[in-house]
């Protein structure tokens, strides 16, 4: 299997990397060998992090490496040595650096240094290890998804970015609903319609979004880094809750995922993040086996 020297965005993947990605996902733990064996990940994190550092330091080790947290402060991208440095220095510890930052640009240079393996654990663009777990949900509830529905409701953010590069290139129709101010551009749309033969539409409306759906799907208003624009946000997002009212709309099977941490009240109603079409805890323990698979892949391992 080639080996992929960086994963910043679903679309490093493309479609059959992504596909691949998946079944490795879903494949028994023993069945993957070690390919890390012996083997340093470095976990670089900017940012808070619940899902992202434990499922990250499991798969590692489930893989037979050995994950080196550290908070982005110790670090200093930028402040206490250039992003170059850093990288540099961290490719003769590790087989891979794997890093949460404010701007993805920085991500972009440790690529571009061309000296380890680097993996986007969430910036400012995107959210890659996220879809793959969404997408892993969305195959474990519906198995194949080419011709399922996606709806976001929310802010076109940077997970939205990485659901709907995902879901397009699994053959899903995605539609968006944000309020004017957060929406996607005309040319990300334009990019995101050359992904799959399936459809990107966009809308301020998220009843129309979700009819007939299959995954409902939303984030926070407010992400990290945006906190002194909440009052703001929360205004404009103010008829974006997604309640029992808007999954009525949904498809009969349909499902409502979230990649956490959620604020109960304010993008979703608490009875539908905690009711039975919820699917957000598994969705949360999927992130666990969707780095497990893309670690895998990006080791070149079977
Ligand atoms: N969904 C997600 O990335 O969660 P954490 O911020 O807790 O890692
Ligand atoms: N959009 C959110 C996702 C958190 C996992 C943020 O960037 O804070």
């Amino acid at each position: 299997m080639a080996e992929l020297n960086a994963m910043l965005d679903i679309t490093d993947l493309g479609a059959d990397g992504l596909r691949r990605v998946l079944h490795l996902a879903r494949s028994p733990v023993s069945d993957l060998g070690r390919p890390l064996e012996g083997d340093g990940v470095a976990l670089v994190f900017e940012k808070p992090s619940n899902r992202t550092r434990h499922s990250m330091e499991m798969a590692v080790v489930q893989l037979g490496g050995h994950p080196v947290y550290t908070r982005g402060e110790e670090v200093g991208l930028d402040t206490r040595e250039p992003v170059e440095d850093v990288i540099r220095v961290l490719a003769g510890y590790h087989r891979i650096v794997a890093a949460r930052v404010f701007d993805h640009g920085h991500l972009v240079r440790m690529r571009d240094a061309a000296v380890t393996t680097v993996i986007n654990l969430l910036s400012d663009h995107s959210h890659p290890m996220q879809a793959l777990a969404d997408a892993l949900t969305m195959q474990r509830e519906f198995g194949e998804l080419t011709g399922r529905v996606v709806a976001w409701v929310g802010d076109y953010n940077n997970v939205a970015r990485s659901l709907a590069e995902a879901s397009l290139l699994l053959g899903m129709e995605v539609r968006l609903a944000c309020p004017a101010g957060y929406q996607a551009s005309d040319v990300e749309l334009e990019r995101l319609s050359g992904l799959g033969a399936a459809a990107i539409s966009q809308t301020v409306d998220p009843r129309a979004a979700v009819v007939g759906a299959h995954a409902v799907h939303t984030d926070t208003w407010v992400s990290m880094g945006q906190e002194d624009d909440a009052a703001v946000r929360r205004a404009a997002f103010a008829d974006y809750t997604v309640n029992t009212s808007l999954m009525a709309l949904a498809a009969d099977d349909s499902i409502f995922m979230h990649c956490m941490p959620a604020y109960r009240g304010l993008e979703v109603s608490a009875d539908v993040f905690d009711g039975p079409r919820s699917r957000v805890i598994v969705q949360a323990h999927d992130r666990m086996h969707a780095a497990r698979g893309l670690l895998t892949f990006m080791a070149g391992g079977s």
